[in-house]
């Protein structure tokens, strides 16, 4: 058996980063960007830190910010047709795992319009072509979707998120610079965070893990222990400090390694809370979290042992069953430390078979080392029940 890595041609990494986009347009010869973004990010400013540095060096630029969290089908073709009446050769995506999900979709159905419904992008989808040149350019320190091969769509009439999977969406450069995350409150720090933990403790137990995810998601896991708390603080207090840039890079580093194995069962639920009730996606990953945790620990105990020892826990002398429960336990402690809720409010007790079956149904469930029946998955919502 082989494994496959797909990761950005080129990425950017620290403080001033964004100072390169311009410069990798011009020497490619893009004539007309498309910026796609969020109304909040154009209304805070975000935004234009990156289309300052394209009006400075003459680039054309024309906005599409018609995207809601937790992005729709609607988010994704009418930016399809806004792009091609703006006739841009090339995306700068700037914003959260929204932001740059609706950009993968449009760069890929640019370029593929026989997948134009959108729906039929769900799981591998057989693109042809590369999406439209893309540099992704994140503001939250949680999805990495400026580097993973994935994004999320939902859909609103059948009320749930759907999951696509596809190398040719693969942004060609990303940008990932701390000062775009500055402006991001404190539970949104917490929330993405925790988001980027998810991912990587997931990948850690994924199915598929093998060695070079292994390393990424190790890697990430102690730097997401290290600096959220100061992140979270940092935002709380609006002086800068090293926690912003140490999740920059976490988050980052988690994606390259999630990106390549999948998930698993966490992310699966976390989805079908978010096309239910909008619940946002790092709030309901992080509330799933430890229970995940527990319902896969019979089957991945030594890997959450080895979890417990990358977030700083001290294991000497622990079993591994008692070094997993310390993993938990850390998890437990981080997410409520950064002010994570425990329980979900909107759950509805008379839904909860439809949110089991739309969890086990989702492109994320069959990365998850442990099998779950419905009963089960309903067991498991039940524990973030208020
Ligand atoms: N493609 C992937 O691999 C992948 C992985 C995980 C999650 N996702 C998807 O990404 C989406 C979630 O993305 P997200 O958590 O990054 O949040 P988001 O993009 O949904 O943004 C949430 C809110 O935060 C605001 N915001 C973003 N950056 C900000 C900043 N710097 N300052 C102030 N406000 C800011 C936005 O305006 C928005 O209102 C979900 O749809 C999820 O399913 C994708
Ligand atoms: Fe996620």
């Amino acid at each position: 058996m082989s494994n496959r890595i797909v990761l950005n041609t080129i990425s950017y990494h620290g403080s001033g980063a964004i100072k390169e986009i311009p410069g990798e347009l011009e020497r490619r010869g893009f004539k007309k960007v498309f910026v796609c973004s969020d109304p909040d990010l154009v209304k805070f400013g975000v935004t234009a830190k990156v289309t300052d540095l394209l009006d400075e060096a003459g680039i054309a630029w024309e906005l599409y910010s018609e995207i809601k969290p937790n992005p729709t089908i609607k988010n994704v073709q009418d930016g399809v047709a806004a792009f091609k009446a703006a006739e841009a050769d090339s995306i700068v995506t700037i914003g959260g795992g929204s932001s740059m999900d609706t950009a993968k979709a449009i760069g890929i159905i640019i370029n593929n319009p026989e997948f134009a419904d959108v729906r039929s992008l769900e799981g591998v989808a057989p693109t042809k072509n590369h999406a439209v040149f893309t540099i992704a350019v994140p503001t939250t320190a949680g999805t990495a979707a400026e580097v993973t091969i994935n994004y999320v769509i939902t859909d609103p009439e059948k009320v749930r998120k759907f999951v696509c999977v596809d190398t040719n969406d693969a942004p060609e450069v990303a940008v990932v610079d701390p000062d775009m995350m500055a402006s991001m409150p404190a539970s949104l720090t917490a929330a993405t965070g925790m988001d980027a933990l998810t991912h990587a403790i997931e990948g850690y137990t994924t199915k598929g893990a093998w060695e070079l995810t292994d390393m990424f998601h190790l890697k990430a896991i102690e730097l997401i222990a290290k600096n959220l708390r100061d992140a979270v603080a940092e935002a709380k207090s609006g002086k800068p400090g090293s926690g912003r840039e140490g999740m920059a890079l976490a988050q980052y580093i988690a994606g390259m390694g999630f990106s390549n194995v999948g998930l698993g069962i966490d992310h699966a639920m976390a989805h079908t809370l978010s096309a239910h009730y909008d619940t946002p996606h790092g709030v309901a990953c992080a509330m799933l979290l430890p229970i995940a945790m527990e319902f896969n620990k019979p089957v991945v105990a030594e890997r959450l042992a080895e979890v417990a020892v990358a977030m700083g826990v001290n294991t000497e002398g622990m079993t591994t069953d008692e070094a997993a429960d310390a993993a938990i336990d850390a998890v437990r402690q981080l997410s409520a430390d950064v002010e994570i809720p425990q329980v979900c409010e909107a759950i509805k007790a008379d839904e909860l078979d439809q949110i089991a079956d739309d969890a086990l149904a989702d492109a994320c469930y069959p990365g998850n080392p442990r099998d779950a029946d419905h009963d089960t998955v309903v067991e498991l919502f039940r524990k973030i029940m208020a």
